[in-house]
């Protein structure tokens, strides 16, 4: 089963301001150099998750066995991560397993437990969190590539102090387990020192990119995911991503489009999936786009101040909450629709209004005939409007073709990159509100910027009201 894209709505021939023909012509030579320097990189070892479909052998039973050994113990596999660390895990469950899988009773959930990704630091979360499970009956995988993020630490000192309060410093060390660097960062250091168990995230592979490492594999498999089918999928992307021609390549194909909306105003991608299984793809695509491609300087050090901002729907339900805008609004938007041919489920609507018009045409349709439909008539629409669309689509959300997908923008999203000028693995502009919370917090080593803060104008209050 392979996954599909059908780009003809981002064409001229289709749409008003679309892409033509010399356009894509034009940029042979940026196509030429932006494929070698993927084939560089990689070769040079810069490009390390391209890997992780074929090296997470020996990862992949590692964390079956232990899944295999714990699984009975909990209740609940907790994730404390954010950011990269944080949506992989979350777009992988929703995509794969049952929509309410903590409502289920634990047989119909395979005998696997339930799974909480608790991001943020909001203090609602943590305390309304010990109030839903018994939080002694949860293993806890504190997730940090950088081993040092605030949010995540933070979560993991409040849980292991509540744990060792509660079953002990003994007990307690079996409900926690890392993912982390194999070197660097506190995190190691501290479960080496404590004697967790730890997973590792290879050490060139970046936190956005890292879904394919124990960051995902391990709480998917706690879910009893097909972690391995994840991995073969992202294989048979691989292949199809390595494909010199433009025309042949899907991931690079995407890229150059988005990037040729970009040069023409197209500075929002919309991510639009038809399918709730499909809803947190969006978030996990929103990080990746965002953070990759949105830099101030490109490789040059020429200020540039590219990317676009990704915008997270769900459609039918933004059909009637967004279309409108996007059909009439700015023609500053490229509409990416993700779509399934099937759907694990099928559900018919009884013909119980025959007699009324409005009503009756339902009658004896499935929910899936409904939801394509309306899909359809949504991309006539937005195209009619002569605004740039494209369609994603799954032949049915498996692990497999899930893994294409995810690899798939993971390719898009280095390509654009490198069709940008731009290093889409840093994110520079993430460091200066993590230091100004240092600063604030009077960490050791952030005078300066406590300083510089210090300097900066007051608010003036005549302007809050
Ligand atoms: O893509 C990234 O590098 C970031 O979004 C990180 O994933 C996020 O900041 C969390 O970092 P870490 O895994 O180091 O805790």
């Amino acid at each position: 089963m392979k996954m599909r894209m059908d780009y003809n709505n981002m064409l001229s021939s289709r749409v008003s301001d679309g892409i033509t023909q010399q356009e894509l012509d034009k940029l042979s030579a940026s196509i030429k150099k932006a494929n070698k320097a993927m084939v560089d990189k990689r070769a040079a070892g810069k490009m390390a998750w391209r890997d992780l479909p074929y090296n997470q052998e020996g990862a992949v039973k590692e964390i079956n066995d232990y899944v295999n050994e714990m699984k009975d113990e909990i209740d609940a596999f907790v994730v404390l991560g954010i950011g990269g660390s944080a949506l992989g895990p979350m777009a992988v469950q929703q995509a794969l397993n049952h929509p309410w899988w903590n409502e289920l009773p634990r047989e119909k959930r395979n005998g696997f437990p339930k799974l909480y990704v608790l991001d943020n630091v909001d203090p609602e979360r943590l305390v309304y969190f010990f109030q839903t499970v018994d939080p002694t009956r949860c293993l806890y995988n504190v997730i940090s590539k950088s081993g040092s993020t605030s949010e995540t630490m933070s979560q993991f000192m409040i849980i292991q102090q509540m744990l060792e309060e509660k079953v002990g410093k003994e007990a307690a060390r079996r409900k926690i387990v890392c993912t982390t660097d194999a070197v660097s960062g506190n995190l190691i250091t501290i479960a080496k020192a404590e004697g967790y168990k730890y997973f590792i995230i290879p050490s060139a592979v970046g936190g956005r990119f890292s879904e394919l490492t124990p960051v995902g594999l391990l709480p998917a498999a706690f879910c009893g995911i097909d972690i391995k089918g994840l991995l073969v999928g992202a294989a048979a992307m691989d292949e199809a991503c390595k494909e010199e021609d433009i025309y042949k390549n899907p991931a690079h194909m995407y890229a150059l489009l988005h990037y040729i909306g970009m040069t023409k105003g197209k500075n929002i991608s919309v991510m639009m999936p038809y399918a709730d299984s499909l809803k947190f793809i969006s978030d996990w695509y929103a990080q990746l786009w965002a953070e990759s491609l949105g830099k101030q300087f490109d490789n040059d050090g020429k200020t540039v101040n590219v990317g676009q901002t990704p915008v997270k729907t769900l459609g039918v339900t933004d059909q009637h909450s967004q279309v409108q805008l996007y059909a009439e609004g700015p023609f500053d938007k490229i509409i990416v629709f993700l779509g399934v041919d099937e759907y694990r489920e099928t559900i018919t609507i009884p013909k119980t209004y025959a007699d009324m018009p409005s009503l009756g045409f339902l009658g004896g349709v499935t929910h899936n005939k409904l939801i394509k439909t309306e899909q359809d008539a949504t991309e006539y629409a937005i195209t009619k409007s002569g605004r740039m669309n494209m369609t994603l689509t799954l032949p049915k959300v498996t692990a497999s073709t899930l893994g294409q997908l995810l690899y798939f923008f993971e390719v898009a999203t280095a390509y654009a990159g490198e069709l940008l000028n731009i290093d889409a693995f840093d994110q520079p502009g993430v460091e200066e509100g993590k230091n100004a919370t240092y600063a604030m917090f009077g960490r050791p080593g952030y005078e300066e910027k406590k300083a510089e803060l210090d300097a900066a104008p007051a608010k003036d209050d005549k302007y809050i009201i």
